[in-house]
């Protein structure tokens, strides 16, 4: 009987921000030019949030996609420089740059060949792959990116139905390093993609955590990913590599 009726001290969840990330190197707050921020005014909702929570640096990263969105270096830098514009009128004073978010498609690999990537810090080549189906030689198309002395980064692993844990690790051991959407922690995407962004965190695969904003639901899924048990764990463990492209 002791302690049946006894009530559990509740442990205060400690609160901590994303100073310890300071750069969120995936999102899609530019104005206008994909999926994300539709305006200024909405890049603004989003930002604000992420420096409330203590993101120092973004790296706005639109999506490059052969059959949606044909972006390029032309209208990535054009939008950028329109929200920059746009953060001084409003006294936002967050460091703010702009690569892209490749689709792994015929156009991705053009883009490698003709040294045409949007790159982030002139070193890392942030790509996503199909969410359906694996597409073919992925090992080989990163070994092409590293041949040229890049490093490939691998968007939300987690949310690839079909990606096993072996093949994610053996894409890293080819020089390609992994990105885990931090809202992927707290469920946002199911439970499945929850069960498999903890799996990687287990497995000490995970690089970079970023944002992946869109649209202010997903800003409130990042405040709620420094809840999670998981996203403590990164913090602890400390092998995240997000400072480093400050
Ligand atoms: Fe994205």
């Amino acid at each position: 009987m002791f302690g049946l009726f006894s009530k559990k001290k509740k442990e205060p969840q400690e609160i901590f921000d994303y100073d310890f990330v300071s750069v969120d190197m995936h999102s899609h707050v530019l104005p206008g030019i994909d999926d994300g921020a539709q305006s200024v005014e909405e890049s603004v909702v989003l930002i604000r949030e992420m420096v409330a929570l203590g993101i120092k640096k973004i790296i706005a990263t639109p999506h490059i996609m052969a059959d949606y969105y044909k972006n390029n270096a032309t209208t990535i830098n054009t939008a950028l420089n329109t929200l920059t514009e746009h953060l001084k009128t409003e006294n936002i004073d967050i460091a703010i740059q702009a690569a892209a978010e490749h689709y792994y498609d015929e156009f991705f690999t053009k883009l490698i060949d003709n040294n045409e990537l949007m790159l982030i810090n002139n070193q890392y080549v942030l790509f996503e792959l199909a969410f359906t189906s694996k597409p073919p030689n992925v090992i080989y198309t990163i070994q092409k990116i590293t041949d040229k002395g890049l490093t490939p980064i691998l968007a939300h692993p987690e949310r690839y139905p079909y990606l096993t844990l072996q093949e994610a690790e053996s894409m890293r051991s080819w020089g390609c390093r992994i990105q885990l959407n931090a809202i992927s922690l707290t469920g946002y995407y199911g439970k499945e993609v929850k069960k498999s962004a903890e799996t990687l965190v287990d497995a000490g695969m995970v690089d970079y955590i970023s944002s992946d904003m869109h649209h202010p639901r997903h800003a409130h899924a990042f405040k709620t990913a420094l809840q999670t048990p998981y996203l403590k764990k990164l913090k602890d463990e400390g092998n995240l590599q997000n400072i480093h492209l400050l």
